[in-house]
């Protein structure tokens, strides 16, 4: 994978306030280039670690970010598992003021039970505001905001899966996740690798091994190891515990 920068805190309150600094200026640096920021957010234990201290960072003009989900469950939207239900929570209840709610891009609820429709749908919200003079070969968002699964996993991109070589969807539907529940829709790789900049955000012992393994180890196809921007930058935020076993921070 191309070289990363890890960032690591001795904990995750101080993570979750390193993690407001480095979106806060990305945020302001895309707003003042083209007057919007445009981000993708994971599910897992991401909202919470992004939001902790980003939910009261009063520098952030939140009207000019448009919010997509990096992948997202196919549940209704105020089901626990959802991954915006989580981010709402935990951020946009606490911005509501500021963020203009069409900025805010779900899964198309009505297409939950079928999860190719769902992700077509989804590609055609990408489209909207990446493509809209059909002019751009893959959606470039400013920051996109990934876990990692202990499986080496991220987004819906399980080790192992036939959607590792996708390469010309831009979203794709998964019916078989290994971490439930089963029915998702991703972004792939293509989408991954042409952002901005890539930010994974992961904390605690738990994580400390396949943290090593992907970030120095060799000869492994582990997805996280499949992100590997083209021109963007690749940051880690994790917290001592799990940068635990890395040789040099
Ligand atoms: C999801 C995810 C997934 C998650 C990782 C890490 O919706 O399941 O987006 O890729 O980010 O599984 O989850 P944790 O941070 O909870 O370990």
């Amino acid at each position: 994978m191309s070289a990363a920068t890890v960032y690591s805190f001795p904990t995750t309150h101080a993570l979750s306030s390193g993690l407001s600094d480095f979106v806060e200026h990305l945020s302001s640096d895309a707003i003042k280039k083209h007057d919007r920021f445009t981000v993708a957010v994971s599910g897992g234990s991401l909202p919470k670690l992004l939001s902790a201290d980003l939910r009261h960072n009063s520098r952030i003009d939140f009207s000019k970010w448009h919010i997509f989900f990096a992948d997202e469950r196919c549940v209704p939207l105020d089901h626990p598992d959802s991954n915006y239900a989580e981010l709402k929570t935990q951020l946009l209840d606490h911005i509501a003021e500021q963020i203009q709610p069409s900025h805010v891009h779900p899964i198309n609820q009505a297409l939950i039970e079928d999860p190719e429709e769902a992700a077509e749908d989804y590609m055609d919200q990408l489209k909207d505001l990446f493509a809209a003079k059909d002019s751009v070969k893959f959606p470039v968002f400013d920051l996109i905001l990934l876990g990692m699964g202990p499986d080496g996993h991220t987004c819906s991109l399980f080790p192992g899966h036939p959607l590792l070589h996708e390469h010309l969807k831009w979203v794709a539907e998964i019916t078989d996740s290994p971490k439930p529940p089963p029915n998702r829709i991703t972004l792939t790789f293509s989408v991954l690798n042409h952002a901005h900049n890539i930010a994974f955000v992961t904390a605690g012992e738990g994580k400390q091994e396949m943290v090593q393994r992907i970030l120095e180890g060799q000869g492994e196809e582990l997805p996280c190891q499949l992100v590997n921007p083209v021109h963007g930058k690749l940051v880690w935020f994790v917290d001592d515990a799990a940068a635990g076993k890395l040789r040099v921070v």
